[in-house]
């Protein structure tokens, strides 16, 4: 059993027609499904199931869920058991239940965070089909991404308290879902205190990352682009259509990708992200950053983080 990838995140938003004009016309999103509650559901081009983001209207911005997708229908049993011998509750909940999936668990990471696995999902193929395609559609939009790449979760961190949910969910999902781990920060008076981690479940240099703070919460979610002139495109785009931009390109010292965050209108960063920097592997040896090269783990060029990206989220 494996988990393959992020599948989906269901993302809360404040004003349903300002979100979808910037994850369809800014990010590139096509809506591909509208439940009978409202909530929208998007996919990319290169995406071939039915959708990677669910829109649902709400008071609070901030993530409802985030879902992988796993090998086969066989492997949700064998989750389901380890879950549960873990320590944690898990459900299992009938097809349809999330909309175009097959039945799914449903659980909470030990930070907190709600966490799906499902093994099916409605299949649409991508724009440009499976038998002898070009290399992208025409009739693009915005920044034309190309599929949700991974998510950053915000994990209580407060070792005064010795409360670090970061270790906390780095080791669930070492142990239970078979991700490995790539990169992290080690910080304190010793450094030994495991402040971010970047795990794989792929060959990608991370499929989720956990970082302290002082409250649970969604950082954000990065969507892939081919190379760096697609991210300077990518920022062209946004300055276009004024929106709210964290971080103008840039490269992380960690996982060498190249960036931009920015928000969504309800305030959710973003992330287009490209360059996938190496190959991960179970067996490469991690990447530790330290306390005091931290900034230059994050942003690279500047080698300083800007106050708002740890302390800014929802
Ligand atoms: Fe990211």
């Amino acid at each position: 059993m494996s988990v393959l990838r992020i599948g989906h995140i269901n993302i809360r938003v404040l004003d349903m027609d300002a979100a979808m004009n910037h994850y369809v016309n800014v990010n590139g999103m096509v809506k591909t499904h509208e439940d009978a509650a409202g909530n929208m559901y998007l996919k990319c081009w290169d995406e071939w199931d039915k959708y990677s983001v669910i829109l649902s209207q709400s008071d609070t911005a901030g993530m409802n869920h985030i879902a992988y997708k796993v090998s086969s229908d066989a492997a949700l049993d064998d989750y389901k058991k380890s879950i549960a011998e873990y320590g944690i509750d898990v459900v299992e909940e009938d097809a349809g239940v999330l909309e175009c999936v097959g039945r799914s668990l449903r659980f909470n990471l030990p930070s907190g965070h709600e966490m799906r696995l499902y093994a099916e999902k409605e299949f649409m193929g991508t724009d440009v089909g499976s038998t002898n395609p070009d290399p992208w559609p025409d009739g693009l939009k915005g920044a034309g991404v190309h599929w949700l790449d991974h998510a950053l979760l915000m994990c209580e961190l407060n070792p005064e308290e010795a409360i670090n949910k970061v270790a906390e969910a780095t080791k669930f999902m070492i142990d239970v879902l078979g991700f490995y781990l790539v990169e992290q920060v080690m910080v304190g008076p010793d450094g030994d205190i495991q402040a971010a981690t970047w795990l794989s479940c792929s060959n990608t240099p991370h499929d989720i990352a956990f970082v302290g703070g002082p409250v649970m919460g969604f950082h954000h979610c990065a969507f892939f682009l081919d190379s760096w002139s697609d991210v300077l495109k990518a920022a062209d785009v946004m300055s276009k259509n004024r929106v709210k931009i964290d971080v103008t390109p840039q490269r992380h010292g960690i996982t060498r990708g190249y960036t931009i965050y920015f928000f969504d209108p309800s305030g959710n960063r973003n992330e287009t992200f490209a360059g996938l920097g190496y190959l991960a592997q179970p067996d490469r040896p991690v990447t530790t950053w330290t306390e005091d090269e931290l900034g230059a783990g994050i942003f690279y060029h500047t080698r300083e983080l800007n106050e708002a990206f740890t302390s800014v989220y929802t």
